[in-house]
């Protein structure tokens, strides 16, 4: 693993011939759009998966590793969180050794936490741990206003004091005490946070309207596995029954396939025309996806549970898309279908139901030629013939796989993306794999 932790805008210095200045020249994706990918890509593990299995490693006063681990910027900086808090940590050849025995601090400070909301998931395993946590609220970001109000709730109920204050969220609890918690709406990181409270805690915790995305499935397999007692993740229903902290234990876990990266590069194969083989995926986590893709034109065919092939050889038809939790469409894979839809035959409508702000991608699309207009959280996708290369700029993560796919369907001229540090927070060596399926993509 060889990304920088706390990664800020790549750039490179360019002379100024005539004046012998130097000028910031930002890295970039360079694009020239057009050719079908073909062949087939190991898909990484699961960013949104390991990134809380990190946390939850806490949990454990000892040593834990973990194995699948993708080469993301995320991963490093959680290992900082991490080492801050006194652990020993270190990130190398997709593998992550935590050891947690001695913490000497219990705060995860702004510059950190303001950088990748992930981190805010130290605070429940650092409560269930130590009893007590300080953490920065991590604020809003290009994609909404990203409340904690339900992550507040339920460590309160479990009878932690919480006090924000600063700018910074204080959790103190001498016990913590089990009980019955409905979250309003299934918050993925307020369910992850809760359930990490709750392992030690006395008595028995009900998680009611939990989430249900697969990685707090990973997540509640990994702190069994450490000694945690915990039900019914993947369910509307998680019921944890809390173990002492002495019962706790190090433990060994292998990160699940990143469902994300597998849904950019089906939806890529789309946009070309192509015929991918994704190896390394958990084909029935992707069901809505698929369903959407046939319903596209495209042929997804599931070999093994663990590979897919998709092909797409008849162009793309429209269709419209509602984001959902999951086993709903995923907000995270909206941007990326979008691209793909702007060059469908008739006109589709996006709807986006999880954040109020998460059609950043839609400006930018449309400096390709893209025909979209955005109408509340719903954005009319009126497919056009072709798409143009063009510079454009990510605001976030997703928005910018969604970049990258126009710029490999870009018919004519060369697509430039800038922006990449959201792209290396969440894509394992994206170029080099799309490159690997034909695409003709640099970074300068
Ligand atoms: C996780 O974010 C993912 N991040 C997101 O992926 C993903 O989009 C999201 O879950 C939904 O699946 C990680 O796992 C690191 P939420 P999280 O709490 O946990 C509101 C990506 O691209 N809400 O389910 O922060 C909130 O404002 C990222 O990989 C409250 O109102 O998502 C949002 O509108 C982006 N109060 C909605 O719920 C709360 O206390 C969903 O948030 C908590 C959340």
């Amino acid at each position: 693993m060889s990304k920088p932790v706390m990664q800020k805008v790549e750039s490179k210095q360019l002379e100024v011939a005539d004046k012998g200045q130097t000028v910031e020249a930002e890295e970039r994706l360079i694009i020239r759009g057009g050719k079908p990918l073909t062949g087939s890509v190991k898909i990484a593990g699961a960013k949104n998966s390991v990134l809380k299995m990190m946390a939850a490693a806490i949990l454990s006063g000892d040593v834990c590793v973990l194995k699948n681990v993708p080469d993301l910027t995320d991963v490093h900086m959680m290992a900082e969180v991490i080492r801050q808090l006194g652990a020993k940590v270190t990130v190398a050849d997709n593998e992550v050794t935590i050891d947690t025995t001695n913490l000497t601090n219990f705060e995860a400070s702004y510059e950190l936490v303001s950088q990748f909301r992930a981190s805010f998931v130290v605070l429940g395993p650092l409560l269930a741990r130590a009893g007590q946590a300080k953490v920065a609220l991590p604020g809003g970001c290009a994609i909404g206003e990203r409340r904690i109000d339900l992550h507040e709730r339920g460590l309160k109920l479990l009878g932690a004091e919480i006090n924000i204050e600063h700018g910074y969220v204080n959790a103190k609890a001498a016990r913590l005490i089990g009980s019955r918690i409905y979250l309003d709406k299934p918050s993925h990181g307020a369910t992850e946070n809760i359930m990490m409270a709750a392992v030690n805690a006395e008595g028995q915790t009900i998680i009611e309207n939990a989430a249900q995305e697969p990685e707090i499935v990973d997540l509640a397999e990994f702190i069994n596995a450490m000694g945690g007692k915990i039900s019914g993740a993947g369910t509307y229903q998680i019921v944890i029954d809390g173990v002492s902290t002495a019962d706790m234990h190090g433990a060994v876990a292998s990160t699940m396939p990143d469902r994300l990266e597998a849904g950019t590069f089906m939806f890529a194969a789309i946009a070309t025309q192509g015929d991918v083989l994704l190896e390394g995926v958990d084909a029935h986590l992707l069901y809505s996806v698929i369903s959407k893709m046939s319903d596209m034109g495209a042929e997804v065919s599931i070999l093994a549970p663990d590979s897919i092939r998709v092909r797409a050889r008849n162009g793309i038809r429209a269709t419209d898309i509602t984001t959902q939790p999951y086993p709903g469409f995923p907000t995270d894979l909206q941007a990326q279908a979008m691209a793909v839809l702007s060059i469908a035959e008739g006109t589709s409508i996006v709807t986006e139901t999880i954040y109020e702000n998460r059609f950043m991608q839609v400006a930018e699309l449309r400096r390709m030629g893209a025909d979209i207009v955005v109408t509340g959280n719903s954005a009319v996708v009126k497919g056009m013939p072709k798409l143009m290369g063009a510079e454009v700029r990510s605001s976030d993560l997703r928005a910018s796989a969604a970049l990258v796919i126009a710029g490999l369907a870009a018919a004519q001229g060369v697509t430039e993306v800038t922006g990449l540090h959201h792209l290396d927070r969440g894509y394992d060596h994206l170029e080099s794999k799309l490159r690997s399926l034909g695409a003709d993509i640099y970074r300068r």
